[in-house]
């Protein structure tokens, strides 16, 4: 089997989370890290045996990457795609793909320009569960979606700010936009109210919104609403989706499905790491060119961060907006 020579830009903590499944496959050599901090690199590749740089052109210049897994902030995404487009090396890129829809729709428009191999990181559509919960609502008439995403808020200072998560909607709350879409389809328009109730009394620059709730309304006409807050202290706090439907109520969640009937309650959980599950399935590919285990690609990402951008549109104007991909 070749070995495959990957770079991972991005020194946190969720690249270390991927560096430690990508050293766990057979075939694969971390060949190298990059950072904005060009000491934090040097010191993750060294654990991992990799070569670390300070700057994304001097990695790409120096090495020949056979794919790339970019785990940045969401407002650092933009030139570092471009790079990889540039020279057609296959990427892995976490979501969300960035700030605003803008952004991303220039980027999908140059990866198709260039038919471009790409994996984006809804990591819950690789669990079990996710797959069960759509193959069984493709066989009911769903009436409405009711998710949540409650909770604490991330430490760092890039995600308090607007300009550098795009707020909790934007940054977390797209798993739940994105399991939305992979069960039921396209969003057809959206509502939303956002406020700031607490966090910005008890931490300095604090410019997201804590709580807020969106209405979906689908294509193929279910209702959703999806409300997220991020004032909740220490582990306190839920996140999922719940489905119902003609026959009962499908209550879904990262750890398990519960599908409830009249006559029976059945709980299905997750036997693999879906991360793991996810990381296969694009080295997979682009290994062989057989794409098809990939589970959210670019062009699919964007359409979940077109309808995350256009909640934020909708708050900030007080109006319905219209899902235009
Ligand atoms: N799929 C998931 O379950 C999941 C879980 C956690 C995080 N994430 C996503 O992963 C991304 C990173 O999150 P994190 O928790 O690792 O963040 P983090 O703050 O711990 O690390 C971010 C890293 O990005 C680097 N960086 C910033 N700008 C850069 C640039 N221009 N060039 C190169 N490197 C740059 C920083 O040096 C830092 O090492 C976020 O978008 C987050 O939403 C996804």
């Amino acid at each position: 089997m070749k070995q495959l020579q990957i770079g991972i830009i991005g020194t946190g903590w969720f690249s270390q989370v991927h560096a430690d499944n990508l050293i766990a496959m057979e075939g694969i050599k971390l060949q190298a890290v990059c950072g904005s901090s060009l000491d934090k690199s040097e010191q993750m590749a060294m654990h991992y045996g990799a070569t670390g740089y300070g700057d994304v052109t001097a990695m790409l210049e120096a090495e020949k990457l056979d794919a790339v897994y970019i785990c940045v902030p969401p407002m650092a995404h933009g030139e570092i795609e471009e790079k990889l487009i540039e020279r057609g090396i296959p990427f892995l890129v976490e979501k969300p793909i960035g700030i605003n829809s803008e952004l991303p729709r220039r980027l999908l428009k140059q990866i198709e320009e260039k038919s471009l191999l790409t994996s984006v990181g809804y990591h819950h559509r690789y669990n079990e569960t996710a797959a069960r919960m759509k193959q069984l609502l493709s066989e009911q008439k769903v009436g409405m979606a009711l998710g949540q995403w409650m909770g604490g808020m991330p430490g760092v200072a890039w995600w308090r700010q607007q300009e550098g998560s795009g707020g909790q909607f934007i940054e977390q709350t797209t798993h739940i936009v994105d399991m939305l879409r992979y069960c039921l389809g396209e969003v057809k328009e959206v509502y939303a109210m956002y406020g700031q109730r607490v966090m910005h009394e008890q931490h300095e620059n604090v410019g997201v919104s804590d709580v807020g709730t969106v209405t979906l309304k689908l294509a193929n006409g279910v209702i959703a609403n999806i409300s997220n807050t991020c004032i909740l202290p220490g582990n306190v706090g839920s996140s999922g989706i719940t489905f119902y439907t003609g026959e009962g109520m499908l209550d879904w969640n990262p750890s398990r499905l519960k599908v409830v009937t009249p006559n029976m309650t059945t709980e299905y959980s997750n036997p693999t790491n879906p991360y793991v599950v996810e990381s296969e399935a694009f080295i997979n590919a682009v290994r062989t060119g057989d794409s098809s285990q990939i589970r959210s690609d670019y062009a699919d990402a964007f359409k979940t961060q077109v309808v995350a951008y256009a909640a934020l549109e909708s708050a900030n104007t007080g109006l319905p907006i219209r899902i235009q991909y």
